[in-house]
């Protein structure tokens, strides 16, 4: 990581790294199969289902499951945030990480399958902040097509 960059990582007290593990679907499903058949939550049916239908979909993602597994993590991280600012702590979602540093100091650097997702550091900020307001939701949110700003 670069020095004079990034301060909130040296200054916040913990810093979360979001990693997606690509291989995690097929190697976590046998032990969520096992919980899921102990709570009641799925049949022998649906079991069955998973055991098919995980790896099949896996393969299919082909060069997308890189993609697919960041998406997880991401959903991860944000609930994260909103639980701590929820509780009054500050947090930045943080991009700008070289990810096989961030592995090293992880003690990821030999594992082809993890990817680094998003970092997010968390503590009591120092000052408050001014909101700098958010755009108008016309500029993100459509309605059926893209061409179709939602106005209110
Ligand atoms: C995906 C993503 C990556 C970001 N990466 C960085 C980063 O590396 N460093 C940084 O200072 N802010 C980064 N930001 C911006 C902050 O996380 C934060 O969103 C921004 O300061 C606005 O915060 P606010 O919406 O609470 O005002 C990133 C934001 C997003 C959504």
């Amino acid at each position: 990581m670069r020095k004079s960059y990034q301060q909130q990582i040296v200054q916040a007290p913990v810093t979360f790294v979001f990693a997606a593990n690509v291989s995690a679907p097929e190697k976590n499903l046998t032990p969520i199969i096992e919980q899921a058949l102990t709570s009641g939550a799925w049949n022998e049916s649906t079991v069955n289902y998973f055991k098919t239908a995980v790896p099949q979909f896996q393969a299919g993602l082909g060069d997308k499951q890189r993609e697919y597994a960041i998406k997880d993590a991401i959903i991860a991280s944000t609930h994260l945030v909103l639980a701590a600012e929820s509780l009054g702590l500050s947090t930045c979602f943080m991009n700008g990480w070289i990810e096989d540093q961030v592995k090293e100091v992880i003690g990821a650097a030999d594992n082809p399958d993890l990817a680094i997702a998003v970092l997010v550091p968390v503590g009591y900020a120092a000052e408050p902040r001014l909101n700098p307001g958010r755009l108008p939701l016309s500029y993100n949110v459509f309605v059926d097509r893209i061409s179709n700003p939602y106005l209110g």
